[in-house]
């Protein structure tokens, strides 16, 4: 308890000194910054080498703190009561006195936000007086980081301090939905759009391939472990490593499995870890069997389809 406390601090120490620092969340682990100091903010760009129009998600301990900085609207009172703290951003429209550096909103004139739910990182906000901006902790268009080890093998020493809080939960980036009209989904992501659809009582817009105005972040190569990746592959190459949802009789060496029972969960949970690992293990290629575009499977599709366009 007395250690958790005092990594709290250290981070604290940074984050107020105006450095980066990587944090977990339930999703994957972030790489924050005061989100009111352009100089801070600056700092993520460079460090993850990401083009400046792409704007950040800023993460807040509450929505009282949230109101200093956007317009509540009525969608996001109902979502923000069931879903956060939770893996969902919501985009909406900036205060005029608001506070948020320009560098994170790239000018516009909404705002991502989101709620963590990770226990280390409520409690690292909880104690700033600001909100913090934080993308994924990875090297622009690569594979996010789903433990602290991830986030050294993206950064090496140039991150100053990474507060490690074991595995992230839900392992993929959170669901975005633009709040700004008519609710519409940015990005798939942690939470299956379903269960947003029932508390709208509607459909939501799908937005996803917009690489426009919108979310200029949302290019549609992303998510790479750095090698060539096939999707929907019935049969494996020689020289591929080969990524099944779930395990087979026959195991041969180049077989790697998202999880053990048929679990979309599971398999979101795995899958950066997953590729990462493969990479690691020398595979030059990869093959990916086709997977049920159903709940979470949307967002496994979403990323493994970003990935293979490497
Ligand atoms: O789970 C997550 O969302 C993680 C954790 C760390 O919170 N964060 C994350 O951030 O995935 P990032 O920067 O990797 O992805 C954020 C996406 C980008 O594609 C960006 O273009 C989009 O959100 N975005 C940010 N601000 C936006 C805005 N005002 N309007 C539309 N899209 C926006
Ligand atoms: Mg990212």
């Amino acid at each position: 308890m007395k250690s958790i406390q005092s990594n709290i601090k250290k981070a604290k120490k940074y984050l107020n000194n105006n450095n980066c620092v990587a944090v977990p969340t339930e999703t994957v682990y972030g790489l924050a910054a005061n989100a009111y100091s352009s100089i801070a903010v600056k700092k993520i760009f460079k460090l993850k080498k990401r083009p400046l129009n792409n704007p950040l998600i800023v993460h807040y301990y509450n929505i009282n703190r949230l109101k200093e900085d956007c317009d509540i609207n009525e969608n996001l009172l109902k979502l923000y009561k069931k879903f956060s703290p939770g893996p969902i951003t919501y985009v909406l429209k900036l205060r005029k006195n608001s506070k948020i550096s320009k560098f994170v909103t790239n000018n516009k004139k909404s705002v991502a936000v989101r709620f963590p739910k990770h226990k280390l990182f409520r409690n690292l906000l909880k104690n700033l007086d600001y909100p913090v901006a934080a993308p994924s902790a990875n090297i622009s268009s690569r594979l996010s980081s789903v433990k602290a080890s991830d986030v050294k093998e993206e950064f090496g020493s140039k991150i100053k301090y990474i507060l490690n809080g074991g595995q992230c939960k839900i392992g993929v980036e959170s669901t975005i939905l633009n709040l700004l009209n008519k609710p519409s989904l940015l990005r798939y992501g942690g939470l299956d759009i379903k269960k947003i659809e029932k508390i709208l009582k509607k459909k939501l817009l799908i937005n996803t391939n917009l690489k426009d105005k919108i979310s200029p972040g949302l290019f549609p190569l992303h998510y790479s472990p750095g090698i060539p990746l096939r999707i929907n592959i019935k049969k494996s190459k020689k020289d591929e490593a080969f990524l099944l949802l779930k395990k087979r009789k026959s195991n041969l060496k180049n077989y790697y499995y998202l999880s053990k029972i048929k679990n979309m969960e599971e398999a979101a949970r795995n899958l950066y870890s997953i590729l990462r690992k493969i990479k690691n293990d020398g595979f030059k290629k990869i093959a990916v069997e086709k997977i049920p575009n159903k709940g979470l499977g949307k967002t496994i599709n979403d990323r493994l389809k970003r990935a293979s366009k490497y």
